[in-house]
């Protein structure tokens, strides 16, 4: 494979972890561009199961790929301290795998503070990120290379972290193979997501680009975008194909969503079909990945949002988020899908593929249906 991205088109938390970690094998970085520890990837060893925030989703048994937590980041160093602590109990000689850029912006214990006390209106992870993004646009920040004798950096040296910048490996990365691992998802994009119910960096391409990666030998020629059959969003924002009934509390449930990162139960909806083409666009993504399909076998009432009633028109496109606003399960139009008992048989998810290829502008080319590596296939 040549570079790719692996990118979340919705709300983050479907599952671009556990693909970047199936793919590290084939690559010599995996490159994280942008948020902090709001991240949570929930990654399986067999069937042992570790979260990754701050460390990109490297498969560390089977896989020689390195780190790289770009400039374009924000850091609370003991977080990824303790991160790395936790995952050497496992996997020796993590931290010696990891670079960091200097230029990476520091979260503080102030940033956190500000962030649970004055964003519970948005619902954020309260990991200070917003706080220290604004830091850095005001140009008030902290680097990292700004503290270079503080005792949490020493900490992460000695636990063998390189300290360094993109310039200083440029070299490398052009020989290399590069995996760039978005965070959050599109619509959770600075500027194109649901503002202000966003994070506060973007999670598109433009965060590669930030953190140095410009030249055309360095990005991604292939951009994934990672998809659960049904949808989830967990902070506040619209989501028009909630579902706040019984079979919403039931897909929660099959599908286990709860926040990685924060563990508080994530909302569940419909997969919305004109918001997945919307942020494809956006974004970038050149095709497309749909995960999950495990936890739904034997589930009779799965729908796909397909269409927006817009006055007297049916679109599977929109051009401004501001529509959504106001947009609930009953404006949209819906198509049932055919139930399947075995998710691991691709004909029995005909059904799904069949509106998916309809309707949406890009391509599918694997599906996920477990967490064993017999469970991710290629379709496409
Ligand atoms: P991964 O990478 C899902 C959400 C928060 C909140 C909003 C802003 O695991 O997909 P922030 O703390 O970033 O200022 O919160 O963004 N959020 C995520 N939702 N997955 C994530 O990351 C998220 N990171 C932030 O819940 O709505
Ligand atoms: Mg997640």
């Amino acid at each position: 494979m040549n570079n790719i991205a692996i990118l979340d088109p919705l709300w983050g938390d479907n599952g671009k972890g556990g693909w970047t970690h199936k793919f590290s094998p084939q690559f010599d970085w995996v490159v994280k561009c942008a948020g902090g520890n709001n991240c949570g990837h929930t990654l399986y060893y067999m069937d042992k199961k570790y979260v990754h925030h701050l460390v990109p989703s490297i498969n560390f048994e089977e896989s020689d790929a390195k780190g790289f937590i770009s400039c374009n980041t924000v850091i609370d160093l003991q977080a990824m301290y303790d991160e790395i602590i936790d995952l050497e109990k496992s996997f020796k000689g993590v931290g010696s795998r990891l670079y960091v850029d200097v230029n990476a912006h520091v979260v503080t214990e102030s940033h956190k503070t500000e962030d649970r006390e004055a964003n519970k209106h948005i619902g954020t992870t309260g990991k200070g990120i917003g706080p220290c993004y604004r830091d850095k646009i005001n140009r008030s920040g902290t680097r990292i290379k700004d503290l270079f004798n503080n005792n949490d950096v020493k900490k992460l040296k000695e636990i063998g972290v390189t300290f360094t910048t993109f310039s200083a490996l440029y070299d490398n990365f052009m020989k290399s193979k590069l995996l760039f691992e978005g965070s959050q998802g599109i619509l959770l994009d600075i500027d194109h997501g649901t503002y202000p119910y966003v994070t506060s960096s973007q999670t598109n391409l433009a965060s590669i680009v930030a953190s140095g990666f410009a030249n055309k030998h360095l990005l991604p020629n292939k951009v994934f975008g990672v998809a659960k059959c049904y949808a989830t969003r967990v902070g506040n924002g619209p989501f028009p194909s909630e579902l706040m009934n019984d079979v919403g509390e039931k897909l929660r449930e099959l599908g286990k969503e709860y926040g990685a990162t924060t563990g508080r139960p994530r909302r569940v909806g419909w997969l919305d079909i004109p918001l997945l083409n919307y942020s494809c666009r956006v974004s970038g993504i050149t095709n497309l990945i749909f995960t999950k399909f495990d936890v739904l076998n034997n589930f009779d009432d799965l729908h796909v949002v397909t269409h927006y009633k817009l006055g007297e028109q049916f679109v599977s496109r929109i051009d401004d988020l501001d529509i959504i606003k106001n947009k609930t399960v009953n404006d949209l139009s819906l198509e049932k899908v055919s139930k399947w008992n075995d998710a691991s048989n691709i004909q029995q998810l005909k059904s799904f593929f069949n509106i998916v290829d309809k309707y949406v502008d890009v391509p599918v080319e694997y599906i996920s249906f477990g967490t064993k590596k017999e469970d991710f296939k290629k379709i496409g």
